[in-house]
């Protein structure tokens, strides 16, 4: 990339291949003429937002012409509060996105290197290379991260290790034994940035629940988000727990605004809507457990996954994806992980999950009772 303007671009920035988001509901409709548009492609709440927080934010809209108070101190300390921590131990960001951006501009420069393991969340490497660092990138272990090889691959050059618990787009999940070993052999000055975005939908007993032990190493730096449980992945709400060291860097840098007024009133307001937490929870396992099922009799070979959605191998991932749209289904290619055999799916409605595997099972030639009673019996478990 070169031309007008382009005089002191980093070359580490210009080599970048630009994060690729979901498709939105808008232009499949446009491009394929399909009305009633199904989109399983962002790992979004199916139920949508918290209603406490629609309520919330209907009763803030008059004030939107006023700036927020800056740093947003009520959300901080209702989140410090809610974990046992101190207000000033809290990051908050436009999106949990923003935060590891900002982190990485921190830490990360040419001659140091960030540590992430293969098929990882793709922004820790985008924001690592934008900062000028080297990313060292640690080949998985059955899709999940190999946490005893990423400990060994940290040098003396390395400020940063980044940690998916679960993992996007995998949904592999690292036990608690792993994860405590692991901060056992990095360096107190690495910073350990364990993104938890998934962390409500994990039910296994051996979760590490990194937010609930913030101490364990010093430079470890929890991400949550109220992007997926709570449903308000559009007003781009993300936060965290740090040491006081590291907020105090954060809040140098960050934008004076970075949490927008309407962002700060939903987020507060879903912070205490439990009921659609749960019932969020609930129908993501039951979702996910109807497309386990469904997979299996079609015969599809999927990743054991933690969070909202599934990591399915196809093999012509590609052409099944463009005949998905066609039909309406929007699902996530992850060409650009390494992972061209594959479709990331999240977990929908029943009604949505249903039609996701109806359609499969015409394009695949697989129907047949055992589809079709799945099917059935996803419609008739409707959890909401
Ligand atoms: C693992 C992981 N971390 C962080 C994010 C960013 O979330 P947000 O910026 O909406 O808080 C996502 C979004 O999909 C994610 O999957």
């Amino acid at each position: 990339m070169s031309g007008v303007g382009s005089r002191g671009a980093l070359a580490s920035i210009a080599s970048l291949q630009p994060y690729q988001p979901g498709r939105a509901i808008a232009e499949i409709r446009r491009l394929y003429g399909v009305d009633d548009v199904v989109k399983l492609a962002s790992n979004e709440n199916p139920l949508g937002p918290s209603p406490q927080a629609l309520t919330a934010l209907r009763a803030a809209l008059g004030e939107a012409h006023r700036y927020p108070e800056g740093g947003s101190p009520e959300l901080r300390r209702a989140l410090a509060r809610r974990h046992g921590v101190a207000p000033g131990r809290i990051l908050l960001g436009n999106g949990s996105n923003e935060i590891l951006s900002l982190l990485a501009r921190i830490y990360l420069a040419p001659g140091r290197n960030a540590v992430v393991a293969q098929y990882a969340f793709a922004i820790y490497a985008i924001a690592s290379r934008a900062a000028g660092a080297e990313v060292r990138e640690v080949p998985a272990r059955a899709y999940g991260h190999d946490l005893a090889a990423m400990a060994e691959a940290i040098t003396a050059e390395t400020a940063m290790v980044f940690i998916a618990n679960p993992n996007n787009p995998t949904g592999t999940m690292v036990g608690r034994t792993e994860w405590e070993d692991f901060l056992g052999r990095v360096p107190r000055d690495v910073i350990v940035v364990c993104d938890e975005a998934y962390a409500e939908f994990v039910t296994d007993p051996t979760y590490p629940d990194a937010a609930a032990r913030p101490d364990a190493h010093p430079g470890l730096v929890v991400l949550r988000t109220f992007s997926k449980i709570h449903g308000l992945a559009g007003l781009r709400v993300g936060w965290g727990i740090a040491s006081v060291d590291v907020v105090a860097l954060f809040d140098r840098i960050r934008d004076a605004f970075n949490v927008n007024l309407l962002g700060e009133v939903a987020a507060l307001a879903a912070l205490d809507d439990h009921a659609h937490v749960e019932r969020t929870r609930r129908v993501v396992e039951q979702g996910r457990r109807f497309l386990e099922r469904a997979l299996v009799a079609l015969g599809l070979p999927f990743v054991e996954s933690a969070a909202n959605f599934l990591l399915v191998e196809f093999g012509e991932a590609a052409t099944v994806a463009e005949a998905l749209l066609r039909a309406g289904v929007i699902t996530r290619p992850v060409t650009g992980y390494g992972l061209p055999r594959h479709l990331r799916i999240t977990v929908g409605l029943p009604e949505e999950n249903t039609r996701l595997v109806q359609t499969l099972a015409a394009l695949l030639g697989r129907s047949g009772p055992a589809v079709g009673s799945l099917a059935q019996a996803a419609l008739v478990g409707d959890a909401r």
